[in-house]
């Protein structure tokens, strides 16, 4: 047990230091709180608290958004980081699988490994990209990356691929229509499921509002 809190605290200060220059939506902030919602559902699940502090400690340790699309490297960042500090070697492999199939790929195309802690923490996760902080961060995301707020005369388009989606530098405003409206039904988790909605609730009243000044009203 002991050794367990440890493992932990190394882990913080590790995952700390990786993530100093991160971008704000996917900085250590984002970790911490992906970790309190993790804990918060944990407690109606039965995993193991130790692989799902673990995993979400490490679930973006090197996106691959920013790392050229290499989906390799946060699984191997991670592997090897838990290899120095001792931690068991299962524990060790159901962390990295839960890295590598923790993204909303995962949502969408199958899933090679299930767990209830890559349940827990993928819902944990998910609940970050809803509500006042999910709209907050997609808005600094898309700052990050330079794209319009809006633009009426590019309407969020399903039917794109989620490549094409990307290479389209479309308006940030269209990635609520790609995947933010659509995570609620997505949730694995009671607790989860419910917290996402009454989020979903919340960005809907955002859009609305957002729409209705964009036309002078209001
Ligand atoms: P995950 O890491 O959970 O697989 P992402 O890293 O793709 O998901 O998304 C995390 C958050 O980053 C999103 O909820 C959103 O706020 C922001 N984000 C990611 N991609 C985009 C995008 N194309 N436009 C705007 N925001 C984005
Ligand atoms: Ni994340």
């Amino acid at each position: 047990m002991e050794n367990k809190h440890n493992q932990i605290e190394q882990t913080i200060s590790f995952v700390k230091s990786q993530l100093k220059n991160a971008e704000g939506g996917h900085d250590w902030f984002h970790i911490q709180r992906v970790l309190n919602n993790a804990l918060l559902i944990a407690k109606t699940e039965h995993v193991d608290v130790f692989v799902v502090q673990l995993g979400a400690l490490l679930h973006d340790i090197a996106d691959s958004k920013f790392h050229n699309g290499d989906e390799t490297v946060g699984p191997n960042v991670a592997r090897e980081f838990l290899m120095k500090i001792n931690v068991d070697s299962n524990v060790i492999e159901h962390v990295v699988n839960i890295i590598e199939n923790i993204s909303f790929k995962g949502g969408n195309e199958p899933q090679n490994f299930t767990s209830q802690e890559l349940d827990v923490i993928q819902d944990a996760d998910r609940l970050d990209a809803l509500g006042a902080i999910g709209i907050a961060r997609t808005f600094n995301y898309g700052g990050f990356k330079n794209r319009a707020l809006y633009d009426p005369e590019i309407p969020p388009n399903l039917a794109m691929t989620k490549e094409a989606y990307k290479a389209s530098n479309a308006p940030t405003i269209n990635h609520f229509y790609e995947k933010l409206l659509l995570l609620k039904d997505k949730m694995n988790t009671e607790t989860g499921r419910k917290v996402a909605i009454e989020r979903h609730v919340f960005m809907e009243q955002f859009l609305e509002q957002f729409y209705a000044e964009w036309q002078g009203m209001k």
